[in-house]
């Protein structure tokens, strides 16, 4: 329109469908508008009071029109709402194969952390054709991590881990928006997200990642922060083994059950005392405030490559019907 682009580009797998469901709604609206609108101004005039003593027909209705009116309308919304809840639930559930990347938000910049070591600030290096999972997350106040050419966004919340995936099918460079009030910079708590050929990609990863691996990170942070003290493979600690507990499901000291996921670990780690395991005493210490955002992503790193079969739990919010994935990985590129 005018050399003015009305939507951002189509970049993910997503994209389309978003925009098709977006266009239908808009347009469902719009002739309905005009529908009405133009029946208001019709019926004024065709049936406007001519003369003083003009008295209306007496109209008892019909149940025609009635019906009518009740159940097309009915049809179009539940229309637009399998629709939308079709998408809303493949958007929520990242493919257990996913690359997994760990983003947070800070005023007024985002910080992004690869598996493999690599960290980058406002800036975000994916591939095309495989599922992308980013952990979100914010060391101070409320952001919200999105990718227009993505069709997504989540918001950032302190205290906690919150998730997005997508599946990139075009290289290029694309924005990445806060789209979440969150002070005077917050227009400029922008980045760009390079989508690259897969092969490309294996090469910018190679060119990275001086300090090793998250998880290698996260084994360093373990030992110096004397987790290792504690948490004894054996099981013969003071507090549990960490040793393939991922996607596990463990019995509380008070009586009710958790899944360990990255959540579990988080909050375990800051808030020790939330969720012990049965068999445990609360002996361990809050860890809040005494590690960084991305110190407590290569913790969790280290404590899931510990659990090497495991596939990460996603939280399921429909039971079955796991989200359409393409590609498989690219050789070496598993996490
Ligand atoms: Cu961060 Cu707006």
């Amino acid at each position: 329109m005018g050399g003015i682009p009305l939507f951002p580009e189509q970049a993910s797998t997503f994209a389309a469908e978003v925009d098709a469901l977006y266009i239908f709604i808009v347009a469902v609206s719009a002739f309905f508008t005009l529908a009405v609108s133009a029946a208001v101004v019709f019926f004024a005039f065709k049936y406007r009071r001519k003369h003083a003593e003009e008295v209306g027909a007496h109209i008892e209705g019909s149940l025609p029109l009635e019906l009518a009116w009740s159940i097309i309308p009915t049809i179009i919304a539940m229309v637009m709402f399998v629709w939308g809840a079709k998408l809303f639930y493949e958007m929520r559930r990242p493919p257990d194969e996913a690359l997994q990347i760990y983003a947070v938000g800070k005023q007024w910049m985002w910080k992004f952390q690869h598996t493999g070591g690599q960290r980058e600030i406002n800036e975000l290096h994916v591939p095309t054709g495989r599922p992308i999972r980013v952990f979100v997350t914010s060391e101070d106040v409320l952001h919200d991590l999105y990718f227009p050419a993505f069709r997504t966004k989540i918001d950032a919340i302190p205290g906690r881990y919150t998730q997005l995936w997508f599946n990139a099918t075009k290289p290029g460079r694309y924005h990445i928006f806060c789209a979440e009030y969150c002070g005077t910079k917050h227009s400029g708590m922008i980045g760009t997200v390079v989508v690259m050929e897969p092969a490309q990609y294996q090469s910018w990863l190679a060119g990275g990642a001086t300090e090793g691996t998250m998880a290698d990170r996260g084994a360093k942070l373990f030992s110096d922060l004397a987790c290792t003290t504690c948490h004894l493979d054996s099981g013969q600690g003071r507090g549990p083994s960490l040793k393939d507990i991922i996607g596990t499901r463990v019995e509380l000291v008070d009586g009710s059950t958790a899944v360990i996921d990255e959540g579990y670990l988080r909050e375990s780690i800051l808030n020790s005392q939330a969720k012990v395991v049965k068999g445990f005493t609360p002996l361990m210490p809050t860890f809040q405030g005494l590690i960084s955002e991305e110190g407590l992503a290569a913790l969790i790193e280290h404590i899931k490559s510990l659990s090497p079969q495991a596939s990460t739990p996603v939280p399921a919010l429909v039971p079955a019907a796991p989200a359409p994935s393409t590609s498989a990985a690219p050789p070496g590129a598993g996490r």
